[in-house]
């Protein structure tokens, strides 16, 4: 596609010699005879470059730049000027122009500057697009889930954010222990300073250290040049000790140190660094077992584990099931670009069975797989994973989830889950409607309806 530039000048003669190069160079031409005219253009997507005249009657150069960038931060503006108001085109740059010509140029200058800015814009372009998939993809990871867990891990985490408190997050694989650990730092007050995560158990032993603390230029064989480590790339910011369980003893002694001092030292160096970070760690291992056993530093653990979050599996929160398979659905069903917006009752019912092992990871997976094999507009039971399937079949036992049998059966176990949730948050909230709706997530009338419909008698003992 041609890329568009606006001109925007009052001299008839400038405009057409302009039109004539760039149109030349392959450009399409937009001309407006001063800033007022020149402002209804810039709601053109189309639009990649403004060319603006600085003195023109009428709305000043100034304003119109400071308009566009206002308007437009993804277009770049270059001034022209006349020849020795070198103060002005200052002005201009300062207003945010990204360059300037002066009067009279070559053709070959005009071309370039505007060649240059189509290259700026290119960049500007690109930038804007990463940040919105970046946020969008925030968004998309929120922690979700109406059980009283996730509501507890919500406060818990709302409670420890705004302070540089060192956290041990615990809990099954898959349960979202990385998640929350993300969801601390975005709620933090570091939230615009660098998230970096490693991974304790990816990295092999031999490379922790220098990966960790960075090394400078001949640290040892094959340093040709230095390196900063994640913990300096985490200045100001948050380091995720991922699976922290299987850090080696002899690191463990030196990631004590930095957690003591604040200090540490990288490979092959002997300049001490400060480092302004806040820990956050996570582990599936039993840590006071490993501590036991000699595999894991108690003065490590007491470091790390000033609060402790314990994210609990998915069985013990099967509330939450059917709201995250549904929303895995729509997330992938949409990257998919497959119009499948709902499972059947049957196929609903066998994934509030299942007690899910590898926990919210195995629950996404199986809503990804179950997508890849529907061929219909629901996700059905023969869709479904067919170890997912097969375990179903065989457990008998209740409690978890409804007895198989038909649509009535969960219905009713669904409304007895619902009733059990809504009595407890009222028991927890001494009774308080409004407290119980929020603790909920849900709005109160929502929850009036609710105890209406399920016949809740609220106890007095409450009140
Ligand atoms: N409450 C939740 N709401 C939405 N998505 C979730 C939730 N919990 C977990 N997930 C998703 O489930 C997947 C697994 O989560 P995560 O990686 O945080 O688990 P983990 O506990 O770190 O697992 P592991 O122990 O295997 O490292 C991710 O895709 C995450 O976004
Ligand atoms: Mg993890």
């Amino acid at each position: 596609m041609k890329r568009m530039i606006l001109v925007v000048d009052d001299e008839q003669n400038m405009q057409t010699v302009i039109r004539m190069i760039l149109e030349d160079a392959g450009y399409v031409v937009e001309v407006a005879d001063g800033g007022e005219a020149g402002l209804a253009h810039l709601t053109n997507p189309n639009l990649d470059v403004v060319l603006s005249d600085l003195k023109m009657p009428g709305m000043a150069g100034e304003e119109f730049i400071r308009a566009c960038r206002e308007e437009r931060p993804d277009v770049p503006v270059i001034v022209v000027t006349a020849h020795g108001t070198i103060r002005s085109a200052v002005q201009s740059i300062n207003a945010g122009a990204t360059d300037y010509l002066t009067k009279p140029f070559e053709p070959e200058e005009l071309e370039i500057a505007v060649h240059n800015a189509i290259k700026l814009r290119d960049i500007l372009h690109e930038n804007l697009r990463l940040r919105e998939t970046v946020t969008e993809s925030l968004a998309r990871r929120r922690l979700m889930g109406t059980s009283q867990a996730v509501q507890r891990l919500v406060e818990e985490i709302k409670r420890v954010a705004p302070y540089r408190t060192s956290v041990l997050i615990t809990g099954e694989s898959g349960t979202g222990k990385e998640l929350v650990a993300r969801t601390i730092h975005e709620t933090s007050t570091r939230h615009q300073q660098p998230w970096v995560a490693i991974n304790c158990s990816a990295i092999p032993h031999d490379l922790m250290e220098s990966e960790l603390f960075g090394y400078v230029k001949g640290a040892f064989t094959g340093a040709a040049q230095s390196r900063l480590g994640r913990l300096e790339q985490a200045q100001g910011g948050t380091l995720f000790l991922d699976e922290i369980g299987d850090l080696e003893p002899a690191l463990q002694g030196k990631l004590l140190r930095v957690l003591q001092e604040r200090e540490f030292f990288p490979v092959g160096s002997d300049q001490v660094r400060s480092a302004d970070v806040r820990f956050l760690a996570a582990t599936n291992r039993d840590l006071k077992e490993l501590v036991r056993q000699g595999r894991f530093r108690e003065d490590l653990l007491y470091r790390l584990d000033v609060y402790n979050i314990v994210v609990p599996p998915l069985r013990d929160r099967g509330e939450d099931i059917a709201l995250l398979a549904e929303s895995f659905l729509r997330e992938i069903s949409q990257e998919m670009d497959k119009p499948v917006q709902r499972f059947t009752q049957d196929a609903l019912r066998i994934l509030l069975y299942y007690r899910w092992p590898g926990n919210v990871r195995e629950l996404r997976n199986a809503v990804e797989r179950s997508l890849l094999s529907c061929k219909g507009q629901e996700i059905d039971v023969q869709d479904l994973p067919e170890a997912i399937r097969g375990a179903t079949a065989q457990r008998q036992e209740p409690g978890c989830a409804p007895n198989g049998g038909n649509d009535h059966d969960l219905d009713s176990w669904l409304a007895d889950v619902e009733r059990r949730a809504i009595l407890k948050a009222l028991e927890h909230c001494g009774g308080i409607q409004a407290h119980a709706a929020k603790r909920l997530g849900i709005s109160e009338r929502s929850l009036w309806h609710r105890i209406k419909k399920l016949n809740i008698q609220i106890n007095r003992n409450f009140i």
